[in-house]
């Protein structure tokens, strides 16, 4: 039952969209799509006006001097970085800068109630136990600060409550003798049901006590999420038939979350947890369902990837009870007799893939999966800064590969009263408004293009999918954004917004040259090469990523264009700095496949990596980065070579930052992602997650209880994903 997790995101965009040069290509002869262009010059006019172009390269145009954006109130901008580069490891633990100390602050399995007893670590801890401790492969998380009083508030630095995704798991170390199971059917549904548990949300109450942090086990306010919870399904997709299933005749509620990557928060202090690649885990064997499906049925399957075996294999375990239907509703095939799916669970895949709002001040209210903003493979939902009186928008990333960006605008506009209304608020601003996926054109601008049932060719008439109304368009965001032509990216992960300059930057962790080749390079995913492993395994396509970044016209975030550069492109500081480091690393700053990227309030940009390609090197690691602004820097031809093929990409790179810039700031152990980033208010307190050490031990290793990593406990123990939290030994603020 292994599970290769960078395999997981199968790619099922095959739609004929839309690399930018070939709009460019079809603009010149296409005159409706000139006039596209045309507005898309008018938008670079515009961008010009502002002063996003032509910054600082010398192939740019020059321009104005930038509009000013209000500075926030609190931190200065850091200029600086206050520690030294540490350098690339192997080693299973975890390094930080001097004068830095880094603390595990809850691991997988720590009990988060008085009553549940210590982790043994050995699979003999209960799944019952499961649901009153932390999850596995804690992934996306949040800081919420707290009164005294147990309010929320952003300013608060001692106390707080943290929200931590746990996003998959290792299943081998979860149970005695690892993962049980016969001809593919799991037999041992005690295993079932503690894979069941550890899967989901954690939410704990956090302290600091002079400069070191613990979790409060006892908390009122701890309390798992898992995929057994009750939620509820708001916005315009609920109640619809689409949802309609054996829980939930009426389609308006449905049970659990599953695959939570990354995350996002509200102003009104909820947190945001998002459903990645839940896909992969219903079963639905289509030589069997597919002649009971129509054919709407089939394209929503094959455009979001349900189909197989279920990834754990959870929907074989038989319940003992025939009414029970914690397992069975892993199974998204066509079973009932019902017309409407009431008996049965053939609709239960689309009640997942989306963001899912918890209010962690309110212990006894129940998740609402917000379906105004989309269903695809939710990486996070990164909100903008909140303006009075303007519509509150998040950006999202769909992560698989060839997938899409998307942001999400309310229909209300913000009013701080709604701040202490939590769920209530939620309702306002996240069951309605506007969905919009990016175009990224090849002359520096870009589109947001509405998700709206009518719009183009978002009709009933869509060949590849009939449209039937607003809610199907939500469920089929995918089939959608193909519609309006949507740029395919290379594979998008976390966002994070500039709080100096309303910039937004969004990782593009990776990807292979099967799925991106080099005739579909285009400005915006603009490198194909060749990344030889140090025993001279190729390694093709773009397998160390890049981070995009963009503003929007006039710094608002509800504008519909955009201008764009490339940030950061990954690679080894040894590669040529022509094609492949254009960025001029350095072995200070060196990386591979970005991932997770968090804004500091001093403007430090934060990244984690999430790598399989340059890890013959160095274990996956953070650095922290000073960024300028979107087209700082210059415009670049890349000379992309496979083979005897060439194809030339003119794309614009982000001003080079040097070793002052950007440093690497900590390697974790090893086989380990490391990925989650949150910080207190006062920004004393960084905690990060250390996902998946240990991963890759193979089956022989495990049955020999030999692990590749032992971190965090030591010894000869089983390795474990956890929290840490890191601090300056000096008390003073991370990273400058
Ligand atoms: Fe769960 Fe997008 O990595
Ligand atoms: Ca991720
Ligand atoms: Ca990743």
């Amino acid at each position: 039952m292994s599970y290769d997790k960078r395999e997981e995101d199968v790619v099922t965009n095959l739609s004929n969209n839309t690399h930018i040069d070939h709009i460019v290509e079809e603009a010149l002869a296409n005159p409706n799509r000139r006039r596209l262009m045309a507005s898309g010059a008018a938008g670079a006019a515009a961008l010009s006006f502002m002063g996003l172009t032509g910054c600082g390269g010398s192939d740019s145009p020059s321009a104005p001097a930038p509009a000013p954006v209000a500075p926030p109130a609190g931190p200065v901008k850091a200029t600086a970085l206050g520690f030294p580069a540490i350098a690339k490891s192997l080693a299973d633990t975890v390094t930080v800068p001097p004068g830095y100390q880094a603390s595990v602050l809850i691991r997988g399995g720590d009990p988060i109630n008085a009553a549940t007893p210590a982790f043994l670590n050995d699979g003999t801890d209960s799944a019952a136990s499961a649901a009153f401790r932390a999850g596995d492969h804690h992934d996306g998380m949040h800081f919420f600060g707290m009164t005294t009083t147990g309010a929320y508030d952003p300013n608060a630095s001692d106390r707080g409550i943290l929200c931590i995704n746990h996003e998959a798991i290792t299943p081998n170390f979860l149970h005695p003798n690892g993962v049980t199971s016969v001809a593919g059917v799991r037999t041992v549904n005690e295993e079932v049901l503690k894979e069941l548990n550890v899967h989901g949300v954690s939410i704990v109450e956090v302290a600091r006590s002079g400069n070191s942090w613990s979790y409060v086990r006892n908390s009122v306010y701890n309390r798992r999420i898992t995929t057994n919870t009750d939620m509820i399904l708001s916005g315009p997709a609920a109640g619809t038939p689409f949802m309609v299933t054996r829980y939930s005749a009426n389609g308006t509620r449905t049970r659990g979350t599953v695959n939570n990557c990354a995350n996002g928060y509200t102003p009104w202090g909820t947190y945001l947890t998002c459903e990645e690649n839940y896909a992969g885990y219903f079963r639905r064997i289509t030589a069997t369902d597919n002649v009971n499906r129509t054919p709407k049925e089939l394209a929503n399957f094959n455009r979001n990837g349900v189909a197989g075996t279920g990834r754990e294999g959870w929907a074989t375990a038989i319940a003992t009870d025939p009414n029970d239907t914690t397992f069975s509703r892993w199974n998204a095939e066509k079973l009932g007799n019902s017309t409407d799916g009431s008996d049965d669970f053939r609709n239960v895949a689309n009640t997942f893939g989306w963001i899912v709002e918890i209010d962690p001040f309110n212990t006894t209210s129940a998740p609402r999966k917000r379906t105004a903003m989309g269903r695809f493979a939710h990486e996070g939902a990164w909100p903008a800064k909140a303006v009075a009186g303007q519509p509150l928008v998040w950006y999202m990333g769909d992560d698989s590969r060839g997938e899409y960006i998307y942001k999400y605008v309310s229909d209300a506009n913000w009013d701080p009263a709604d701040a202490t209304r939590g769920l209530a608020a939620g309702d306002k601003y996240l069951d309605a408004g506007k969905l919009y996926v990016a175009r990224f054109n090849a002359d520096g601008t870009g589109d947001w293009l509405e998700l709206r049932f009518g719009n183009g060719p978002v009709v009933s008439t869509y060949a590849p999918y009939a449209f039937a109304n607003q809610a199907d368009v939500l469920i089929n965001a995918r089939h959608a954004a193909d519609a309006l032509g949507a740029t395919k990216m290379d594979r998008p992960e976390w966002g994070a917004v500039d709080p100096f300059t309303s910039s937004v930057y969004m990782t593009l962790t990776n990807n292979n040259s099967t799925l991106r080749t080099l005739a579909s390079t285009d400005a915006a995913n603009p490198r194909f090469y060749n990344d030889p492993r140090t025993n001279g395994t190729a390694q093709r396509g773009n397998p160390n990523g890049h981070i995009i970044r963009w503003i929007e016209v006039a710094s608002n975030s509800a504008a519909l264009q955009f201008g764009w550069d490339i940030f950061l492109f990954g690679a080894r500081a040894t590669q040529d700095t022509r094609t492949v480091n254009l960025s001029g690393l350095t072995a200070a700053n060196d990386f591979s496949s970005p991932d997770g990227l968090w804004f500091g309030r001093n403007g430090i940009l934060w990244i984690q990596t999430d790598d399989g390609a340059y890890t013959d090197v160095t274990n996956c690691m953070l650095l922290a980065a000073i960024p300028g602004g979107v087209r700082d820097g210059a415009t670049v031809t890349v000379a992309n070579v496979d083979g005897t093929n060439t194809k030339n990409v003119t794309t614009y790179v982000g001003a080079q930052l040097g070793e002052t810039r950007l440093r690497r700031f900590l390697v974790g152990p090893k086989d380990c992602e490391i990925t989650g980033l949150a910080e207190s208010a006062d920004g004393k307190a960084l905690f990060v997650n250390i996902q998946h050490p240990g991963e890759e031990t193979s089956a022989a290793a495990f049955a020999a209880r030999t692990f590749n990593s032992n971190w965090p406990n030591g010894g000869t123990s089983r390795p474990l994903s956890a929290t840490i939290v890191i601090t300056r030994t000096d008390g003073g603020v991370i990273g400058v």
